[in-house]
C-alpha cells in the first residue's frame, strides 16, 4: 500500500498533488487540428444540442458541488438556463423535464444509485443525458447518451479531492462546446479561454506548494469544534465543498454560506474567536464583488470572527482585515475554483490527521454509495 500512495502518507494526500495531471490530463486531446473543441465521446445529435432549451446537473456530494460551479460559466458561456439539483431531489420532485432539456450527470464512480435513479428518470421523460464519470466501464455512462470522461486516474480516498477538479475541467469543456457549437462565441474566444484553462495546472502545482503554511494553520485549529465558510458568485460552491471536506475528514461540524447571505442570519453565529473561511473574488472581476466580499470580512472581524482568507496574489486589500491569508495565483474569475479549493483539502486533510483520523476512511462513509 505504501507503494500505491506514491511516498505519500495517505491516498488523500497523494491524490491532492495528483490535482495539476488529473487537470491537464481532462484537457488533453480536446481539440482538432483547428483548435475547434471536439469531444469524441459526445455522440447526441448536434441539432439536438442546439436546440437544448434548459441544462439540469444532478449529482450527490463533491459532484454536485462542480456542478454549481459549471453553472455559473455554462450560463455565461451559453446563456442556456442551468439548474443544479441533487439527483435524489430531482427524482422524487416530479420534474420539468423533456425533449430540449439536456441533463448532465456528473459521478466519479459512474455507480451512485440517486445519480442513476435520476439519469432513468430523465431519459423516461425524454431529455438526453450526458454523463461525466470517471471511471471507464461503470454504469452511468452506459445508461447515458453521451459521456465526457474525466481523466482524474483512479480515486481512492473517500473523500473525493481530484475528481472534483476534473469535473470541473470537463464541464468548462462541456460549456465551451456547447458554446462553440450554438455560436455563443468566437472561435478565438474559446481558444483564449481554453489557453486559460491549460493554464490551470501550473497554477495548481503553485497552491499545491504553497501548503505547508496551510498544514500548520490547520494543525494549530485542531480543537476547533465549529467553522464557517464563505463566498460568493463561483466562490460560493468553493465555500460549501470546503465545509464538506472539514464534516468528511475532520468530523467537525462546518457549514458554507453565501457571502450575501451572510447578514441575513449567519451573522449572528459569530462570536469570539469564531474561524471563518472567505474565499475572496479576484479584485479584477467585475461587480464589484470584491469589495463586498472584504467588507464582509471587516464585518465578521468586528464581530470577533478568526478570518482565514484566500484571496489572489497582490490583493492588497484583503491583508488588514484578515488573521490568515492563503495566497492563490491570479485566474480568471470563473476559473478561479480550481485553484481556491485546494487549500481548503489541504485544511481539512491535515486537521484530520493532526486529530489522529484517518483521512482516507473516514468513518460512516463509502466511496460510492450504490444504494437509494
Ligand atoms: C459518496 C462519496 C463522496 C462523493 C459522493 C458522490 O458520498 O463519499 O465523496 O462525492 O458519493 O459520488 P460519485 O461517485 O457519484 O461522484
Amino acid at each position: 500500500a505504501a507503494a500505491e500512495k506514491g511516498g505519500f502518507d495517505s491516498f488523500m494526500d497523494k491524490e491532492i498533488h495528483d490535482q495539476p495531471h488529473a487537470v491537464a490530463d481532462t484537457l488533453l486531446g480536446r481539440t482538432d487540428a483547428a483548435g475547434r473543441l471536439v469531444l469524441d465521446d459526445l455522440r447526441i445529435d448536434e441539432s439536438v444540442l442546439r436546440a437544448v432549451n434548459k441544462i439540469i446537473v444532478v449529482a450527490c456530494g463533491t459532484a454536485a458541488y462542480s456542478g454549481h460551479v459549471a453553472k455559473y460559466a455554462i450560463e455565461h458561456w451559453c446563456r442556456i438556463p442551468v439548474e443544479v439539483e441533487l439527483a435524489h431531489e430531482f427524482r422524487y420532485r416530479d420534474p420539468i423535464v423533456d425533449e430540449r432539456t439536456l441533463v448532465v450527470a456528473v459521478t466519479q464512480s459512474g455507480e451512485t444509485m440517486d445519480t442513476l435513479m435520476a439519469v432513468r428518470h430523465a431519459r423516461e421523460q425524454g431529455a438526453k443525458v450526458v454523463s461525466i464519470v470517471n471511471t471507464h466501464g461503470s454504469t452511468i455512462p452506459r445508461e447515458s447518451d453521451a459521456v465526457l470522461y474525466t481523466h482524474a486516474g483512479p480515486e481512492i480516498a473517500v473523500a473525493s479531492t481530484k475528481a472534483f477538479l476534473a469535473q470541473i475541467t470537463a464541464a468548462y469543456l462541456l460549456g465551451l462546446y456547447l458554446a462553440q457549437l450554438r455560436g455563443n462565441k468566437f472561435p478565438d474566444e474559446i481558444a483564449a479561454l481554453l489557453d486559460d484553462l491549460r493554464d490551470m495546472p501550473r497554477k495548481i502545482q503553485t497552491v499545491i506548494e504553497r501548503g505547508e503554511y496551510v498544514r500548520a494553520t490547520a494543525r494549530s485549529m485542531s480543537s476547533s469544534d465549529k467553522v464557517l465558510f464563505l463566498g460568493r458568485h463561483v466562490g460560493f460552491p468553493v465555500a460549501l465543498e470546503g465545509a464538506l471536506k472539514l464534516k468528511e475528514l475532520a468530523y467537525i461540524h462546518a457549514e458554507g454560506f453565501a457571502a450575501g447571505e451572510l447578514k441575513h442570519g449567519p451573522i449572528a453565529l459569530i462570536d469570539e474567536g469564531q474561524p471563518v473561511f472567505v474565499v475572496v473574488p479576484s479584485p479584477r472581476g467585475r461587480d464589484s464583488l470584491h469589495s463586498k466580499v472584504v467588507s464582509n470580512i471587516q464585518e465578521i472581524r468586528a464581530r470577533g470572527a478568526r478570518t482565514l482568507v484566500i484571496a489572489e496574489d497582490g490583493d492588497d486589500e484583503v491583508r488588514d482585515y484578515a488573521d490568515e491569508v492563503f495566497w492563490i495565483p491570479k485566474a480568471p474569475t470563473l476559473l478561479q475554483p480550481l485553484l481556491a479549493v485546494v487549500p481548503l483539502q489541504i485544511f481539512a486533510m491535515a486537521l484530520a490527521t493532526a486529530k489522529g483520523l484517518d483521512v482516507d476512511q473516514p468513518r460512516n462513509l463509502a466511496k460510492s454509495v450504490t444504494v437509494e
